[in-house]
């Protein structure tokens, strides 16, 4: 596998469907992000980009455990399903192993990265980078204190930059899917080349409610009479309670809930909403003590 580098996937491939079926989310955010994808290999390579200055380029934006890498790979797969005359492969950077600690060599790889390995892989075919926590390799350089920073990472930035600009003038078949969950953290100038920057909410009442179900209803396969919990008096009071958390932390909740006595643990068919309300009021309460 080459450096920086963490998985190289031919699509379309089931798990990723599955995952992204698996988010829920606002219809028209899932659409969006599918037009942007298309766009960027039915328009882009069509078009000067005197005319459009498109990048290939896509950003996820979010709170912690939204979604926003699942939905990411999961695009990546939609578009493929779309798109079945087209071969995508799917390149999934790993920033931290390019976050060299050896002082220069961070430069070196991202350039690497960039300038070789996915502009081979754009020469075999069609290519999707995922770029997670894109915040660790094209960090702001304006909130960088030289002092407490090295050089290094100002010049990472530089690099990715550079290479994107290159990228998108050599290759019009390459697209950039980034997440984030600290915006402000991302520089500005990779913020201002993506074609679409799009924000990831937490799930409104409706969402919550979908994302406890299909939990539920999953667990419910395997031990049976969970699927039924929905049903049961109490559950939109239940949905209440964990409104307000992300996706992870509600299906966190009832993976707590699991443990919360130790006969459910031994027998997780007992699990009541008694139990799930308890895990949630702690998840929201460790919420609160987070955010002072
Ligand atoms: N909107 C959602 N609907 C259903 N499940 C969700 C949702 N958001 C998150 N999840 C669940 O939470 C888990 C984490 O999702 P994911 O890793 O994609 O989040 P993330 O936004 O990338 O988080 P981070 O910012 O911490 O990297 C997944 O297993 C997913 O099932
Ligand atoms: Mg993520």
């Amino acid at each position: 596998m080459p450096k920086g580098i963490q998985r190289i996937t031919a699509l379309p491939h089931p798990d990723l469907l599955d995952l992204w079926k698996s988010i829920v989310v606002d219809e028209d955010i899932k659409s969006r992000l599918l037009s942007q994808a298309v766009v960027s290999f039915t328009v882009r390579p069509k078009v000067s980009r005197t005319v459009l200055p498109m990048h290939g380029a896509i950003l996820l934006v979010g709170a912690p455990g939204t979604g926003k890498t699942s939905l990411a790979k999961g695009l990546a797969n939609e578009l493929a399903r779309l798109m079945t005359q087209t071969k995508f492969t799917l390149l999934q950077v790993d920033p931290h192993a390019l976050a060299s600690s050896m002082m220069g060599k961070t430069q070196k790889a991202v350039s690497d990265l960039f300038g070789q390995t996915v502009a081979e892989a754009a020469l075999k075919g069609p290519t999707i980078v995922l770029l997670d926590e894109v915040e660790t390799l094209a960090a702001d350089r304006s909130k960088l204190s030289l002092e407490a920073n090295p050089v290094d990472v100002h010049r990472a930035t530089d690099a990715v930059l550079v290479q994107l600009d290159a990228l998108a003038e050599a290759h019009q078949n390459i697209l950039f899917i980034a997440t984030s969950n600290f915006p402000q953290a991302v520089d500005a100038a990779f913020t201002s080349r993506c074609d679409l920057v799009l924000e990831v909410p937490l799930p409104n009442l409706k969402a919550c409610e979908q994302i406890l179900t299909d939990c539920l209803v999953g667990l419910g396969k395997t031990f049976t009479g969970i699927e039924q919990l929905p049903q049961s008096h109490g559950y939109a009071a239940l949905i209440k309670e964990v409104h307000g958390l992300d996706g992870r932390a509600i299906r966190k909740v009832v993976a707590n809930a699991l443990t919360s006595r130790r006969e459910v643990a031994l027998k997780p068919q007992l699990l009541s909403l008694e139990d799930i309300r308890t895990a949630a009021k702690l998840a929201k309460a460790a919420r609160v003590k987070e955010k002072q």
